[in-house]
């Protein structure tokens, strides 16, 4: 994978300053100083309106929601039902309230897809078409059901700037059923091109999968523009809640889909000789679902609403150009960044090796500098592979970072490099 090697000019170097990093508590709240969160690509932090919408929907209206008759059960249900319709409507579903499936993260989402659509459409004769980018969540359900039947695994490979290889596109999607692609890798931070990887799906007669995780909490993200069939989210990488997130699919792949989990909540009959499954969505919602982690969420869409998609994207632009450039600079041959080197076509998700140094030496000693970023394998081992590494570290910036954070990286770096030498 090639090292960074363009150098930018200094009127390209404008410190981005943070965005409204005062409305995050823990930014005051956590023990540890100095603090710097550079790991959002992980989990983000949240603001205190989501903090305090979840309490107060707990203090003052909290019921199991679909079931009581009651003044606060309907109160929940509408507000979990709220909270479905606008996140379709964020990520521009055509039809909001009933493709929302809330599941517990995007991994389960992704199972969900993979098992329901998987088993109607595949069979030992099938072909399923990946990329070498994905993270384990859009890799591990794909091959779990082929060892259940037996179909091919395609993958798209790198260029050597970590993006997307799409030359044989064409070869490679012949005979596939199903492609599942990453809209934002979480290793390279490689946006895709994944509104022309499905135009070029479709006329070969295949559906796409998007994973959204990376994607949708630092962009607009319109389903129907993009062209995709279904997209899995997660809640806590964008300033919501842990234990929430979502799939989306066309109303018709759901209608389609076999339930993935069975229980309460997900059927309209029960008889001693089967089940009659609920309509879509409630079909895929077994048990109680997430509501104040709905709640939660819904607020979070309306923090970032607030702000402005676009006004993130171009922070984040700006910030990841300001990184880059002053990591190259501060660290020069010492370090190695992966990933395509124009910002527009990243997010800001920055893995890095320092060399000579284990990626887990350079996050602990990063860590004594009260900077926290991530060491390891990112859940991606096959890209790991590809990039001839076992594990990098990554910084990932989000709305609340600024130039003062990179620059933190910056000269906590250089002392983990002083201290190794
Ligand atoms: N896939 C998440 C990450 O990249 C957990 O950190």
């Amino acid at each position: 994978m090639a090292q960074v090697s363009t150098t930018l000019t200094s009127s390209e170097l404008t410190p981005t300053s943070a965005i409204r990093r005062e409305d995050f508590p823990i930014f005051n709240e956590v023990e540890q100083k100095p603090f710097v969160y550079l790991d959002s690509a992980s989990s983000s932090q949240r603001p205190l309106v989501v903090l305090e919408a979840m309490d107060r929907y707990y203090r003052s209206t909290h019921a199991n929601v679909h079931r009581g008759v009651y003044r606060i059960a309907e109160e929940a249900t509408a507000l979990y039902e709220r909270a479905r319709t606008h996140l379709g409507n964020f990520i521009g579903a055509p039809d909001p309230s009933r493709e929302i499936v809330f599941t517990k993260n995007a991994t389960e989402a992704a199972n969900l897809f993979v098992q329901g659509l998987g088993r109607r459409r595949l069979d030992a004769t099938s072909t399923v078409l990946l990329t070498h980018l994905e993270h384990h969540a859009n890799l591990v359900p794909w091959m779990i059901l082929k060892e259940q039947l037996g179909f091919a695994i395609r993958y798209i490979p790198l260029t050597d700037d970590g993006r997307l290889d799409l030359s044989d596109l064409d070869q490679l999607l012949d005979g596939v059923s199903l492609v599942g692609v990453s809209l934002a890798s979480n290793v390279l931070g490689t946006i895709n091109p994944v509104a022309a990887i499905a135009e070029r799906a479709h006329l070969a007669g295949a559906l796409v999968f998007g994973d959204g995780a990376q994607f949708v909490p630092h962009n607009t993200t319109n389903v129907v523009e993009l062209g995709i069939d279904a997209l899995c989210i997660t809640g806590h990488k964008m300033l919501g809640p842990t234990g929430i997130g979502a799939l989306w699919a066309r109303h018709e792949l759901l209608e389609e889909m076999q339930p993935f989990l069975g229980g309460g909540e997900m059927i309209a009959d029960v008889r001693l000789d089967g089940f009659t499954p609920n309509v879509i969505p409630y079909k895929f919602e077994a048990g109680t679902p997430p509501i104040a982690e709905a709640v939660g969420w819904e607020c979070a869409l309306s923090y970032l609403e607030s702000i402005g998609m676009e006004k993130i994207r171009h922070h984040e632009v700006e910030l990841t150009r300001y990184a880059l450039s002053a990591l190259e600079e501060g660290l020069g041959d010492a370090i190695t960044i992966f990933g395509p080197r124009d910002p527009e076509s990243r997010g800001a998700v920055i893995s890095f090796e320092l060399k000579e140094i284990h990626p887990h030496d350079v996050s602990q000693l990063l860590d004594q500098e009260g900077v926290c970023v991530r060491a390891g394998h990112h859940c991606a081992k096959p890209l790991m592979r590809q990039l001839g590494v076992a594990a990098t570290a990554r910084a990932s910036l989000y709305l609340y970072n600024g130039h003062e954070d990179v620059d933190a990286l910056v000269g906590a770096l250089q002392k983990c490099q002083a201290f190794f030498r």
